[in-house]
């Protein structure tokens, strides 16, 4: 029998135990299709919530998304009364683990509050009280519940920067909040028991926590040498069997994703474009043949009509330069353009080398867009776009040239450092 009771006979919502002293209090949300406007989620999700029971006193860990909250309460109830609970934990405040939040509190006014450092702007934007009780905590920070007790993590940006996962060392179980989390709704709850998950876990993460792989790196850190039974995160199954395997999971999913072809010292540049009438390629070929002057860069020409998008975000994500060609069409940068630059939100592109180029009829504004848009993406552009009116003469090719040449060369350090003219800008 698979099933896991959730439910008395006559429908009032039951904790599940987990042990003897931890229980599920979460919420299963099966009709759910799109999370956040953006994650699909093709059978729902789980906002889960946990109880721990403690000689002295109860904590609870993480609340449900607002709708959910007297599943939450009668779950709660069925195995605390508000009057035990000592402690609340809050991994993360967004608000599908906040949502039951301001009723907790009215319901166990003497219950502490723990949040991380740099969730505290967040609370007060959350509950807007003038005055507000909680003890905010660091990596090593330690609540004791008699018999058991709790550690925090500071595990930041995953994926929102007040993130922290809370270990009970008793029980050897990991609280973690959306890491090691997916949009997987089952009644069955354990990953050893729903069905297959492993698309909805890969899922999330490359939507969630990839643009952060840094960070999860870091969180690895403190989190690989815990003992563990069992990882308890807020959506999801949770995962008793093989708990370790998730863990090397986003270790592997942290780590490059291609493999390493590169010399040492080698940059890459990634020129991309998109043209109507052969203009912009032939800038793109001569931006080409100008930055392979440089020995130590690795330069590529891709056709966005002929690939592609998701490769080209993995390439994008492992290169030191990119590099955007595009015609303007109504006042507009292309939409193949815009497309690839939405689908980069999902990387880190912090501080690689970007810049713009194009061939225009009229007023060309797409390349002063897509400049706008690379800095909004936090890339550096150092360089002026480069525009050419229709077809490029023998000199605006030589130009062309010589952007491709700076490029390549603010890659090494090689650039000189030039006055600028802000008449030019
Ligand atoms: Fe599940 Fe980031 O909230």
């Amino acid at each position: 029998m698979n099933s896991v009771q959730l439910e008395s006979e006559d429908g009032v919502p039951l904790a599940v135990a987990l042990s003897e002293r931890v229980h599920w209090v979460g919420a299963l949300d099966p009709n759910l299709r799109t999370f956040d406007i953006i994650l699909k989620t093709a059978n729902g999700t789980s906002y889960n919530a946990y109880v721990i029971r403690g000689s002295e006193g109860v904590a609870v860990i993480d609340t449900v998304k607002e709708g959910f909250a007297n599943d939450f309460f009668a779950r709660l109830e069925s195995v605390a009364d508000y009057s035990e609970i000592k402690v609340i934990v809050l991994n993360h405040l967004e608000p599908d683990h906040t949502g039951a939040l301001p009723e907790l509190m009215k319901r166990a006014p003497q219950a502490q509050l723990f949040i991380s450092q740099k969730a505290q702007s967040m609370l007060k934007g959350l509950l807007k009280q003038d005055e507000l009780s909680y003890t905010p905590v660091v990596t090593g920070d330690k609540v004791s519940l008699g018999d058991r007790s709790l550690e925090f993590l500071h595990t930041p940006y995953l994926h929102w920067p007040d993130t922290q996962c809370t270990y009970a060392p008793e029980e050897a179980m990991l609280f973690s909040g959306d890491v090691f989390g997916c949009h997987f709704c089952d009644n069955r709850l354990y990953n050893d028991k729903v069905g297959d998950f492993r698309f909805s876990f890969e899922y999330y993460y490359a939507h969630i926590m990839r643009p952060f792989k840094e960070y999860v790196v870091r969180a690895l850190e403190l989190i690989e040498p815990l003992p563990l039974k069992l990882i308890a995160p807020t959506h999801g199954p949770i995962l008793r069997d093989r708990p370790q395997h998730y863990i090397q999971r986003y270790r592997q999913l942290s780590s490059p994703a291609l493999h390493n072809e590169l010399k040492p010292n080698q940059k890459t540049l990634l020129i991309f474009y998109i043209s109507s009438y052969g203009n912009t390629r032939r800038m793109a070929e001569a931006i080409y043949q100008g930055a392979m002057q440089i020995e130590d860069v690795r330069v590529s020409l891709y056709d966005l009509e002929g690939g592609e998008v998701a490769p080209f975000v993995d390439l994008i994500e492992e290169a030191d330069g990119l590099v955007l060609g595009t015609p303007t069409i109504n006042g507009d940068a292309v939409k193949p353009i815009w497309d690839l630059l939405s689908s980069l939100a999902v990387v880190n592109l912090k501080n690689k080398l970007g810049g713009v180029f194009g061939s225009y009829g009229w007023t060309g504004e797409g390349v002063r867009l897509v400049e706008d848009r690379l800095r909004g993406l936090k890339l550096r552009v150092p360089i002026q776009g480069l525009r050419v009116k229709l077809i490029p003469t023998e000199d605006e090719i030589h130009e062309c040239k010589a952007f491709g040449l700076e490029l390549a060369q603010e890659l090494t350090g090689a650039r000189e450092s030039r006055v600028i003219n802000f008449a030019d800008l």
